[in-house]
């Protein structure tokens, strides 16, 4: 098994599974809390906020401190170093102390010989709070003024005059909720005191360098004492980005203030009720267009709820404005983005971080402004799409170089026969009261890398053994999406070796250091070309190595299947390795890259965010009981650019699992809040994941062949988040459908997630 696939994929292209997919599948892949324990190991656990907002008159442990097993108890006192910390601003204290921001916020960590000791421990504190008014809602934020970062309004062109004279305006609004993470794997952190005042930390975390600088601010240690190591999670989704911190922090200051290894694993419940969520949205829209269907002008109102702190909201955020007109020309744009800071937990990063949001604004504008010309949707998408010239201009001025959308979307309609689709659907509807069908085809575009400048950036570290295998390090964390296996190709390929003789290693941040966070769906393309630009430089030193053994000159040297060759001579890869370590030659390479062309100013919203774009298609069909509200997703057909592909097997994979953890977004995963602020939505009881018999039955993958117009690497394009936009297809499909009962003569009032009773009272309101 594992020798065919090593033989199938040694190069970039190549079909290849997982490098870990056997270890997944017969459960022997290691993850943090399978590490070995080292004896003396305590474990904790965190005792949280039972109320959304007061202040903390009084916190008596006594009982806690009593409880059999445990070993010690920490508060915001017991840190050495900073209690404040936060990403981008420092708005979150690690531990509370005089006030309480939302309802699960740590407020001590309890420290025991068991876990279960520790956890029914954390339960027995008294907490005397003067309770203040939680504020759950983010209109009522809002309107109290509540900012978690300031508002910002993005504009171009005249959308007010441009309002006035339009031919038709759609005017509308949808609330658009959030989304658990769920990783399968919770968050988790292992700290292990080391000598002379040092830590290892090892994390479930997106981020080491992040956390690797919250501990030794936590701790009052110089960056140096403090490592952190991740060899792989088990799914993370943006949930591990910024929130891991917590977990990492609190365990390493109990490991050093107890001088014993601490693992802190919070009990699934406890991980939702801690730990952020998705950006839930109310996003207001009034679209014009002109008589030929033409979009003239879009103003859009975003609310954003952010919780508690400010995280990542105002980069979130602004995804969502950048993503606002989704894959259409705007001439006239205009947006409000009011980013409401609430008494919850505090929003993240969550695939598409604010795109899918954006996009799905857009959508539900599209969608009426459809019924109101009385045309097909599709129709009038294709009439707005960004096409070529000035109509290839986003609202924010970039003009799209390499733009497929119109040639993509029109394969899509071929090959998933959407015109006859659109007939038989209405055939079906016509003769059905209780089951009705939908069908919705949508394009999306997406904005590649970091909007932050200077985040986009890697570094690796390549390392070559005398016996010709090598070992690998980088800045990316593997969580599932099959990095490592990507960069062992893109390693391999360049030093013609066979896949089994590269080997990743664990993200380390002893190894390669100041590494940005494994997001934005930029790992492969900022870590893959610092591990090609280190391969590259290795490969050059053994063909100067090959070149004076042959009396050739390197550029004739050339090196495939694992051997080096020249002319008609020519050894093993091996042998050439030993003799540059006769030679002298170093084995050993770092290798670093930076993102160019990327400059973009936040103030005045123009420029360049996004070094590319990648472009998809969507096409779903759905049934809905019009009696129970339930919901089928009977077809779905899609048709990605992934540029030239670096392994179409796992690129498939993620369009796959971004559809369907869309699919879930949109259909059935719903959080909800008490009001006063008590998340009722915290375990699989109550939230609803998609699993196997949620996938469409019938789901259709192609990949777009568009190699990348940018100098990426092998001129791949990123994969990991814009499939889930796609899935904003389901939910149209389920608008269509509901739009069916009245005979497309009202706009329905659909909400996200259509759930059996959002589609319930959707029908309701176009009766
Ligand atoms: N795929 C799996 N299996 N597990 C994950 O946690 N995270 C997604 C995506 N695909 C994720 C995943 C998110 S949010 C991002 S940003 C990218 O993977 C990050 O990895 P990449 O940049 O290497 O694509
Ligand atoms: Mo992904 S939301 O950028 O971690």
């Amino acid at each position: 098994m594992t020798a065919a696939i090593d033989a199938a994929g040694s190069r970039v292209g190549d079909v290849r599974a997982h490098d870990s997919a056997h270890m997944h599948v017969a459960g022997l892949a290691p993850y943090t809390d399978d590490l070995p324990e080292t004896q003396g190991t305590a474990h904790a656990a965190i005792g949280f906020a039972p109320v959304a907002s007061g202040r903390i008159l009084a916190l008596d442990l006594s009982r806690v401190r009593a409880h059999p097993g445990v070993l010690r108890v920490l508060t915001a006192e017991d840190i050495p170093g900073s209690n404040l910390h936060g990403i981008i601003v420092r708005d979150e204290c690690l531990l509370a102390h005089e006030n309480v921001s939302y309802w699960g916020q740590p407020l001590f960590l309890v420290v025991a010989e068991t876990r279960v000791a520790a956890r029914r421990a954390a339960r027995l504190a008294k907490v005397e709070t003067a309770l203040l008014p939680a504020v759950v809602d983010a209109t009522a934020a809002r309107k109290k003024g509540m900012e978690a970062v300031p508002a910002r309004v993005a504009s171009s062109g005249d959308v007010i005059n441009a309002l006035a004279h339009a031919s038709v305006v759609s005017t509308g609004c949808v609330d658009i909720g959030g989304q658990e993470h769920f990783y399968l794997e919770g968050q988790i952190a292992y700290a292990l005191p080391a000598e002379d005042d040092r830590v290892v930390v090892h994390c479930a975390t997106q981020h080491p360098s992040e956390v690797q600088q919250i501990v030794a601010r936590t701790l009052g240690w110089p960056l140096g004492r403090v490592n952190v190591q991740c060899r792989r999670m088990g799914g993370a989704f943006g949930g591990k980005e910024s929130q891991c911190y917590v977990f990492a922090a609190l365990a390493a200051l109990a490991a050093a203030a107890l001088g014993r290894p601490v693992k802190l694993r919070p009990d699934r419940d406890d991980d939702f009720m801690i730990t952020g969520k998705r950006h839930d949205f109310r996003i207001g829209w009034q679209v014009a267009v002109d008589d030929a269907g033409r979009i003239t002008a879009a103003s859009f109102d975003h609310l954003v709820r952010c919780g508690w702190s400010a995280d990542y909201s105002g980069a979130v955020a602004d995804r969502a404005v950048f993503h606002a007109t989704n894959a259409y020309f705007v001439p006239h744009f205009h947006c409000t983005s009011f980013r409401a800071r609430t008494h919850t937990q505090s929003a993240t990063a969550f695939r598409g971080f604010g795109g899918p949001q954006g996009v799905l604004g857009m959508e539900a504008a599209m969608q009426d402004l459809a019924l109101k010309l009385g045309i097909d949707a599709l129709d009038l998408r294709k009439r707005n799409l960004l096409a070529q010239g000035e109509r290839a201009r986003l609202h924010y001025g970039f003009v799209l170089e390499d733009n497929v959308l119109p040639a993509l979307v029109d394969r899509l309609e071929q090959d998933c026969g959407y015109r006859a689709r659109r007939r038989a659907v209405e055939a079906f509807n016509g003769g059905s009261r209780w089951i009705r069908r939908g069908l919705a085809l949508v394009p999306a575009v997406f904005g590649v890398g970091f909007g932050a400048t200077c985040l986009n950036q890697a570094g690796a570290l390549v390392q070559i053994y005398v016996d010709g295998t090598v070992s690998v390090n980088h800045g990316g964390t593997e969580m599932g999406q099959g990095l490592h296996t990507k960069i062992a190709q893109i390693v391999s390929h360049e030093l013609g070796l066979r896949a089994g003789d590269v080997f990743v290693t664990a993200t380390d941040t002893a190894k390669v250091p100041n590494t940005v966070s494994t997001a934005a769906s930029s790992g492969a393309d900022l870590n893959g070309m610092a591990a090609f630009n280190a391969a590259r430089d290795l490969r050059q030193r053994l063909a100067r190595v090959a070149a004076a053994l042959w009396n050739c000159t390197p550029a004739e040297v050339w090196f495939a299947h694992g051997r080096a060759r020249c002319g008609g001579r020519g050894m093993a890869f091996a042998e050439l390795c030993g003799h540059a370590f006769a030679m002298q030659v170093s084995l050993s390479a770092t290798g670093y890259y930076r993102v160019p062309k990327v400059a973009y100013d936040f103030d005045t919203f123009k420029g360049r965010p996004f070094y590319y774009y990648t472009y998809g298609a969507a096409c779903s069909e759905v049934s809905i009981d019009v009696l129970t509200g339930e919901l089928q997703v009977e077809r779905v057909d899609i048709l990605q650019d992934v540029g030239r592909s670096l392994n179409p097997a796992l690129d498939r994979g993620q369009v796959e699992g971004g559809f369907v953890q869309g699919m879930g977004w949109l259909t059935t995963e719903e959080l909800a809040w008490r009001d006063d602020g008590y998340l009722l939505t915290h375990a699989p009881q109550t939230y609803k994941i998609p699993t196997s018999r949620d996938v469409p039955a019938d789901f259709r993958v192609a990949f777009f062949e568009n190699e990348n117009a940018e100098d990426t690497v092998h001129r791949s394009k990123a994969i990991g988040e814009p499939p889930l936009q796609l899935a904003v297809s389901v939910w149209l499909a389920i608008w269509d459908a509901v739009a069916s009962t009245g005979g497309h003569a009202k706009a329905p009032a659909l909400r996200a997630p259509a759930t059996p009773e959002a589609i319930l009272d959707a029908l309701e309101s176009i009766r």
